[in-house]
């Protein structure tokens, strides 16, 4: 009935997630209220991980992309679940060391690392840096020696495959911010300067296409132009590249319109791929990493909120407004993401209104969804807005002084908080 799996209804026609009734959750904690369910996030992480099992003989492991939604708690299940962690700032890094993350399973990446991020790394033992620009590995390079340390390192590559989904979140193609070009020989020309330096190990190549992608096709080609890389260095440096990260980027479901493949599907594709061209190029086969963020943790959540008022304009359009908006979910007002919203009350009703959700900030732009089909709405009614475990706590934000939502993770029928709601105390702690 609904789009995510962890959803249901109950006798009382409200909706429920793993198992807990939504207007329970909301009179307990309070709104807005972000929710995840635990098991879907589990079972996720199992899955990506039984897919290494089954077509790649083990060979791999998923990296969760923790800017989809970095906290203590999602660091603890992703260390439970045996996979690693892809980073992004110092404070990703600090959220691992927190959560007492094992420190060589995390991957640092981003186009600009300061030197203190770069220090602070190295003394936290991080796995691996995926190096972005030549800026950069001469940094690490220097900071590394200074400090006496060799670290391991990956390339970021712009494998010039062009992912159809939205512009600001495409990065495999040759106009993008990250990483080294294939196609200009930039890429080349990093993997020799690596190889001059002393306090660096080059032994990764490093890919991510793109995000919230449904075809598999342009994974493969992706894998398949990075082994063809690969292949070069060995036959043009003698050099061995042992470890491939394809990235992250699948897709997941927000409304009935998407139709995510099973995400085991990829690397049944993939293995395929890269193992034919081990045998071409007379390599071993690469260790694969991949970055999965949104697909772990974005089903699985969803924000309960209040509404506060409703505003019929004859002829033009029924505003609802609710207790949160652009500063707990600002996907909408930047990329106009599509959204299920329900009347978490009235889940057994037909969609019978079409309103528009509007936020509490000072800003017109400030919506969840425009013209969405809705049971019909009252004040006080409690709305959810479904796939939200993804990009949105991690890209809220305080605008108009207003608190973040607490997050509560819900399994088999009972809840507990795993992040606290700011108080208006955290919001001047740092005012002077
Ligand atoms: N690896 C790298 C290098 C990435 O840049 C990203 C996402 C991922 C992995 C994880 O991708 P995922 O599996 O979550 O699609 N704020 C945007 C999404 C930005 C994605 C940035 N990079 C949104 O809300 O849609």
């Amino acid at each position: 009935m609904f789009v995510n799996d962890c959803l249901n209804v109950n006798e009382k026609g409200h909706l429920t997630i793993g198992g807990c009734d939504t207007l329970d959750l909301a009179k307990e904690y309070g709104t807005p209220l972000y929710v995840l369910d635990e098991n879907v996030i589990r079972e996720t992480c199992r899955s990506y991980v039984n897919s290494f099992k089954k077509f790649y003989d083990g060979n791999g492991m998923p990296l969760y992309a923790s800017k989809a939604l970095s906290c203590k708690e999602l660091c603890r299940i992703a260390k439970d679940e045996n996979i690693g962690l892809d980073v992004v700032s110092g404070g990703e890094i600090y959220t691992a060391l927190q959560s007492v993350f094992p420190m060589e399973k995390v991957h640092f990446h981003g186009n600009n690392k300061t030197a203190d991020e770069i220090k602070f790394a190295i003394e936290s033992k991080v796995g691996k840096f995926v190096v972005d620009n030549l800026y950069e590995l001469e940094l690490l390079d220097k900071i590394a020696g200074d400090m006496g340390k060799k670290v391991n390192i990956s390339f970021r590559i712009k494998p010039g495959v062009d992912a159809h989904t939205h512009n600001f979140i495409r990065t495999g193609q040759i106009d993008s911010k990250f990483g080294f070009a294939l196609e200009t020989g930039e890429a080349f020309e990093a993997v020799k300067e690596a190889l001059k330096l002393n306090n660096v190990t080059l032994n990764e190549l490093h890919c991510h296409i793109g995000s919230q992608i449904f075809d598999i096709d342009p994974f493969v080609t992706a894998a398949e132009i990075m082994m063809d890389f690969i292949g070069k260095i060995k036959n043009e440096l003698g050099i061995t590249i042992s470890e491939l990260n394809l990235g992250g980027g699948f897709g997941i479901m927000y409304t009935s319109k998407d139709e995510p493949v099973p995400y085991e599907n990829y690397m049944e594709k993939v293995s395929v791929a890269v193992k034919a061209k081990s045998a071409e190029y007379g390599l071993p086969v690469p260790f694969i990493y991949i970055e999965p963020g949104r697909s772990i943790v974005g089903e699985a959540g969803i924000t309960l909120y209040t509404v506060g008022g409703k505003k019929e304009i004859p002829n033009v359009r029924t505003y609802v407004s609710i207790d949160g908006g652009m500063t707990d979910n600002i996907r909408y007002a930047l990329y106009q993401s599509d959204y299920t919203v329900l009347n978490a009350g009235k889940a057994d009703k037909e969609a019978n209104e079409t309103v528009t959700i509007a936020g509490k900030c000072c800003e017109s732009g400030d919506l969840i969804q425009e013209h969405t089909k809705i049971a019909e709405v009252e004040v006080g009614d409690t709305l959810a807005v479904l796939s939200t475990g993804a990009y949105n706590y991690s890209m809220a934000s305080n605008y108009n002084r207003i608190p973040r939502p607490a997050m509560v993770m819900v399994k088999d029928g009972k809840s507990r908080i795993i992040i606290k709601r700011e108080s208006y105390e955290d919001l001047v702690k740092n005012d002077i």
